[in-house]
């Protein structure tokens, strides 16, 4: 055994995983799809230790790596005990992550850390790439649904049904079907104020939750689709619907779930105005109040322009389709 070092990039949803039907296995009450992105990267190193316990290290925002904080240190070590207990390898692990998205840039890093760690860990204690089917299983027992989907690049589909107890994601498409491109307008840096977690766990309190479950089998077709058939005026009202709902089952679950800043709503405003404009965009947001302007290649540069202006966006950050995750040399150090 010997030190293993991958890389994972984030995912967007263009339909969201929202409610479980068991959240500690997370295991969705409806399948989702996404895109895997290319620029917003988890990469994590995983070296075998002799030692009795798990060591976890993460470069924090002031550029340095550190022994985590407790809370992040116990769900990687809950996530190493399911790893080794579906692996059989016993041994503990020194952990060191990073992010390559920018600190303090609101975007979410368990989807891409947990398929990062679950790809490291078996190339460390098995000596070979995790294969996607697999990676993905092993990246959905850290509780991080969307870490399923990160295993797989291009764009992704997480049937997340009881047929399969294993639960992986399947590729829909690869990345060179279709380039398209995720122009992020930050609105909030620090971290939300309601989990995901708390957020599923609510979920099914809402009022509407079962209408949405309803209406999700006609959406889910939409998007694969508008997907196949590289068709961004198919994809946008139906990408944009399924966003606000999401956020609608939010707001009126019990307790209420309120995600968005007033600059949510702005960009939103932008967006619409941009695609009256002729400009290919289309708006989602995940929990929280940032919000991913898909959009086409011909339309990244109008998109990024029109949202530095809005105001309250902090910045804008420029991603892609990706090809998922990989083993690298270069550790973590
Ligand atoms: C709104 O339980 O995967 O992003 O582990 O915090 O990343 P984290 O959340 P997870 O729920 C994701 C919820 C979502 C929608 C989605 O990505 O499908």
């Amino acid at each position: 055994m010997r030190p293993a070092t991958a890389e994972a990039p984030a995912n967007i949803a263009l339909i969201k995983y929202w409610g479980a039907r068991d959240l500690d296995s997370a295991l969705p009450a409806n399948p989702s799809i996404s895109m895997t992105l290319s620029s917003c990267l988890s990469r994590c190193t995983c070296e075998p230790l002799d030692g009795a316990e798990d060591r976890v290290e993460f470069r924090g925002a002031d550029g340095r790596l550190a022994p985590a904080d407790e809370a992040f240190a116990a769900r990687v070590r809950r996530h190493l005990d399911r790893l080794r207990a579906r692996t059989g390898a016993g041994v503990r692990c020194r952990i060191r992550t990073e992010n390559t998205f920018p600190a303090g840039a609101g975007m979410a890093s368990s989807a891409s850390g947990f398929c990062a760690l679950a790809l490291a860990f078996g190339a460390a204690v098995e000596g070979r790439p995790t294969p996607p089917r697999e990676l993905s299983i092993r990246a959905r027992l850290s509780g991080s649904g969307s870490a399923t989907r990160s295993a797989l690049g291009g764009y992704v589909e997480w049937p997340g049904d009881e047929g399969d107890a294993d639960c992986p994601a399947r590729a829909l498409f690869d990345a060179e079907h279709w380039d398209l491109r995720d122009v992020v307008a930050v609105v909030q840096t620090e971290p939300k104020s309601v989990s995901s977690l708390d957020g599923h766990r609510r979920a099914a309190t809402s009022p509407y939750f079962e209408r949405r479950l309803a209406e999700l089998p006609a959406r889910l077709d939409a998007v694969r689709e508008a997907l196949a058939a590289r068709d961004f005026a198919a994809l946008a009202p139906t990408v944009e619907e399924e966003a606000i709902d999401l956020h609608l089952i939010a707001l009126s679950s019990r307790p209420p779930v309120f995600y968005w800043k007033p600059s949510t709503l702005a960009v939103l405003e932008r967006v619409r105005r941009l695609r009256d404009e002729g400009v290919d965009a289309a708006a989602t947001m995940d929990a929280g109040a940032n919000v991913h302007v898909l959009c086409t290649a011909a339309s990244e540069e109008a998109v990024a322009a029109a949202l530095v202006r809005v105001e309250g966006v902090s910045r804008v950050l420029r991603d892609r389709v990706g090809a998922g995750p990989r083993l690298v040399e270069d550790e973590v150090a």
